[in-house]
């Protein structure tokens, strides 16, 4: 089967099978997508499902429904309503490339791949995604789901991530110059509902006919993967201060690092060595003996945990009590909650 032929296929399933999407204008639908509803539902999709994305992309475009909107905002709002998103970077580039769209650009996003570039936290996939999906240019969408579909679709049998290469070059050919963003929407679609990691639908794919892997009977066994190593598990401690009053003590961690820029415990660092106590003010530190756990991209995290009522008049060395009115827990990375859901459950039951 011909390329054409290929897009063809995968379009016309597309316009019957669309996954109504928050940030998507319907295949056909006159009207272009607007490029900051699609950066900001590209920023948010990286390396995060689209059923974890909805509701925060519904909330923040309440919240700021243009990019002036957003890049006024205030830094600690955004990161708060981040949390829970993960990879916190993604948060501190958005609110960058905001000030900068609607400081120096006028409000307007550029429309190439090679502007989008330039901008925070913008790299090639979200680059090509916008420029594709918000101005109609012919630009070659990789995600996993376009490796995985390319991968079946012509039987590439060299692991990942070393097939990376040789999966772009294919899906760059495939791309075409009528309706791009609507082709690399179909991609992604398919790779999630039919060319699925496990168990793929192949009797329902527009590309079954065409499909390599499918003809030869491996097309579950692809894209291979050369095994990563496992994860170490690194080891921490946080501290949970609550004063008489129901202030918590809690810091804004540095910008750079992990969970940077995000509300947090005091706490020590987090190594593979056992961890070395770190107490943020003096005060009865109490060891409920528990553990919560966290799984990061590069590391499994233990984090023992320290409790202690601590009296108003408290003069904390490290962090600042922040008035229950003002804490909102929904604030906290994913990590940081579960520390807090621990403490909360003790503090019900003393
Ligand atoms: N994953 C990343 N971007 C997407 C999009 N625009 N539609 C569906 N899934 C996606």
């Amino acid at each position: 089967m011909r390329d054409e032929d290929k897009n063809t296929a995968l379009l016309d399933w597309y316009d019957i099978h669309a996954r109504n999407l928050p940030w998507r204008e319907p295949p056909g639908a006159a009207i272009q997508p607007d490029p900051y509803r699609v950066w900001l539902s590209e920023v948010m999709l990286q390396q995060t499902t689209v059923a974890a994305v909805k509701s925060y992309f519904e909330r923040f475009t309440m919240l700021w429904p243009g990019v002036t909107d957003l890049a006024a905002a205030e830094d600690a709002h955004v990161m708060g309503e981040w949390a829970g998103l993960g990879y916190y970077a993604r948060a501190r580039n958005l609110l960058k490339c905001a000030r900068v769209v609607a400081h120096d650009l006028n409000g307007r996003f550029p429309d190439s791949e090679e502007a989008l570039l330039l901008l925070p936290g913008i790299g090639p996939y979200t680059a090509a995604a916008i420029a594709s999906i918000a101005f109609d240019r012919p630009a070659t969408v990789m995600d996993g789901n376009v490796e995985r579909v390319m991968a079946r679709l012509f039987a590439v049998e060299t692991p990942l991530p070393a097939a990376k290469p040789k999966l772009k070059a294919l899906a760059g050919r495939l791309t075409p110059r009528v309706r791009p963003g609507d082709y690399a929407q179909a991609v992604m679609d398919l790779g999630a509902t039919i060319c699925t990691p496990r168990n793929p639908a192949c009797g329902l794919c527009p590309l079954r006919d065409p499909c390599q892997a499918r003809a030869q009977g491996i097309a579950a066994d692809l894209p291979k993967k050369t095994p990563r190593k496992p994860k170490p598990t690194r080891q921490g401690i946080v501290y949970l201060a609550r004063r008489d009053d129901g202030a918590w003590l809690l810091e804004t961690r540095p910008d750079k690092g992990l969970l940077g820029g995000m509300l947090g415990w005091p706490g020590s660092d987090w190594a593979e060595t056992a961890p070395q106590e770190t107490p943020p003010m003096e005060a009865r530190w109490h060891d409920p003996g528990a553990e919560v756990r966290h799984t990061f991209t590069h590391f499994h995290l233990r984090l023992s945990l320290r409790l202690a009522h601590v009296p108003q008049d408290a003069r904390p060395e490290r962090g600042q009590f922040l008035p229950l009115a003002r804490f909102r827990p929904s604030d906290l990375p994913t990590v940081m909650r579960k520390a807090f859901d621990f403490a909360s459950k003790v503090a019900m039951l003393d």
